[in-house]
């Protein structure tokens, strides 16, 4: 497979065409941003460590019955994918109070939410992603009713397998974003999920493992990501 013409660059990762019929590749990079953009770096090895664990975490869920657009890894940076039609939706499934519902609610920080609570966010940089409801995401024409209805249910099912997987690890998965995207009339779970994108927690010590390391400067963060990129994929290796 060729690498092609850039088709999108975000803020960690860039996807690019190919000469193969709807697929596309994924290059994670080294760079590392948070609040909304605010704080920038580039550390050496990031990308790899987070489609690792991407690229692991899709193969779990997809053994488990999820769609995701997953293929194939080219290398320990670049992803093979089925592109998808992307709703800009970041579907935040919430397991612990931590991050924003903290600082917008009164929540106690480390309160556990039972049942689990999702929170809608459009995907949007120059509106800062504003969270959503059910009646904005249908009149801003985002995702049909029912499409809503199965993104929910599909993010809970993604809930419940990944935080059962890092429970094995002894990793609490207080929440994470994920999006989807439409192929034909199927929804299917697109872009990635890794320790940029889920906020965990060991459950021994409460030590933060994800980009929080990076966001509060709490310690080596590559270090950090390296440690639980093993511990997450070696529980692959005993399953
Ligand atoms: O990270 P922050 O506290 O600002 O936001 P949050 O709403 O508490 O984020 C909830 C979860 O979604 C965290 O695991 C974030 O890392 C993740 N997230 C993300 O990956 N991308 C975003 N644009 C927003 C949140």
């Amino acid at each position: 497979m060729k690498q092609k013409k850039l088709l999108y660059a975000g803020k960690a990762k860039s996807v690019y065409h190919t000469d193969v019929d709807r697929k596309l590749i994924v290059e994670f990079r080294d760079d590392i941003t948070a609040f909304d953009g605010g704080k920038k770096d580039v550390l050496m090895n990031k990308g790899s460590y987070n489609a690792e664990v991407s690229a692991f975490l899709f193969e779990y869920l997809m053994k488990n019955g999820v769609k995701t657009h997953f293929v194939s890894m080219i290398d320990p940076r670049h992803m093979v994918v089925r592109e998808l039609e992307m709703i800009p939706l970041e579907v935040i499934v919430r397991n612990v109070a931590a991050g924003s519902i903290v600082r917008n609610y009164p929540f106690k920080e480390g309160t556990k939410l039972d049942p689990p609570v999702i929170v809608i966010d459009f995907k949007d940089d120059a509106r800062h992603d504003p969270m959503l409801n059910d009646d904005l995401i249908v009149a801003l024409k985002l995702a049909s009713p029912a499409e809503l209805k199965k993104i929910k249910k599909v993010a809970l099912k993604i809930n419940q397998l990944l935080f059962a997987l890092l429970a094995a690890q002894g990793i609490t998965l207080v929440d994470f974003k994920i999006e989807f995207g439409r192929q034909g009339k199927s929804i299917c779970l697109g872009d990635e999920i890794s320790m940029d994108s889920m906020r965990l927690w060991d459950k021994k010590s409460g030590e933060s493992l994800d980009k929080d390391v990076y966001r509060f400067e709490k310690g080596d963060v590559m270090a950090t990501y390296n440690r639980v990129a093993q511990r997450i994929t070696k529980s692959a290796k005993k399953r």
